[in-house]
């Protein structure tokens, strides 16, 4: 099966209870993620959120009055079905929900003031095709913003972080989604992904100039912002 494909399965299977699981894995801390990236956005007219899901970072926006108007992209039917129900309901009108490829995104150049991803840049099976894509459509000193899991660098914090993720987040995550599969990729996408410096290093190849990043919670996610 295509990698694209099998990603979007993926999350079609587990759309229903994605919000749930999310926040109660995470403690909600999830969402203080969330208004932590939208604190350090500038205020735009269009906005593209790249792997939408359902449309968590997208109603912390509209929320919070810094966009005007987003196109959410993602892969997953389902996920944006749930996040288009959502958004409906506090901010009709406000969103455009495309299905489509993150690697190869069907938009013009230079379309959007900002560019945000949430959670989805490690799921990309080209990360740095993604990121050149989100340039493009950049407009020249549009703002890129992506949240996504990082390792933390505190050996204390690491140990309780890998008991965590390896052995409680799979078996609660199962238990709930009654998926077999998806939090165990959860916990190996994460671990196996670039973080910090190394995670600019792809920035600035794909072009991005500005680029810096802060660890949030001891580091187990990282805010990364740069500009076209
Ligand atoms: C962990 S969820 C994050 C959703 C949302 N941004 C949030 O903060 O909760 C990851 C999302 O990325 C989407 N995704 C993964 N790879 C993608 C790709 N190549 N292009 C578009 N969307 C993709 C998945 O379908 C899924 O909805």
């Amino acid at each position: 099966m295509e990698e694209k494909q099998h990603i979007g399965q993926l999350f079609d299977r587990i759309a229903g209870t994605y919000d749930g699981l999310n926040h109660g894995l995470s403690l909600n801390i999830d969402r203080l993620w969330r208004k932590r990236t939208v604190a350090a956005m500038t205020p735009a007219k269009q906005v593209l959120d790249v792997a939408v899901g359902t449309a968590d970072l997208t109603i912390e926006m509209l929320r919070r009055g810094k966009v005007e108007q987003v196109t959410g992209l993602d892969l997953s039917r389902r996920m944006m079905a749930v996040g288009e129900e959502k958004v409906n309901r506090l901010y009709p009108g406000s969103v455009n929900f495309v299905y489509g490829n993150a690697q190869q995104m069907p938009f013009d150049d230079a379309s959007f003031d900002a560019v945000t991803c949430a959670f989805g840049c490690r799921n990309f099976s080209d990360l740095d095709a993604g990121l050149r894509e989100m340039y493009r459509v950049l407009k020249p000193g549009g703002q890129l913003l992506i949240l996504e899991f990082s390792y933390p660098s505190n050996r204390f914090v690491r140990a309780c972080y890998d008991i965590y993720f390896t052995h409680v987040l799979p078996r609660v995550g199962r238990l709930f989604s009654r998926d077999k599969t998806a939090y165990t990729y959860l916990n190996r996408s994460v671990k196996s992904f670039c973080w910090g410096e190394s995670f600019v290093r792809h920035l600035h190849d794909a072009g991005f100039r500005e680029e810096s990043f802060v660890p949030l919670t001891f580091g187990i996610a990282t805010l990364y912002t740069a500009r076209k």
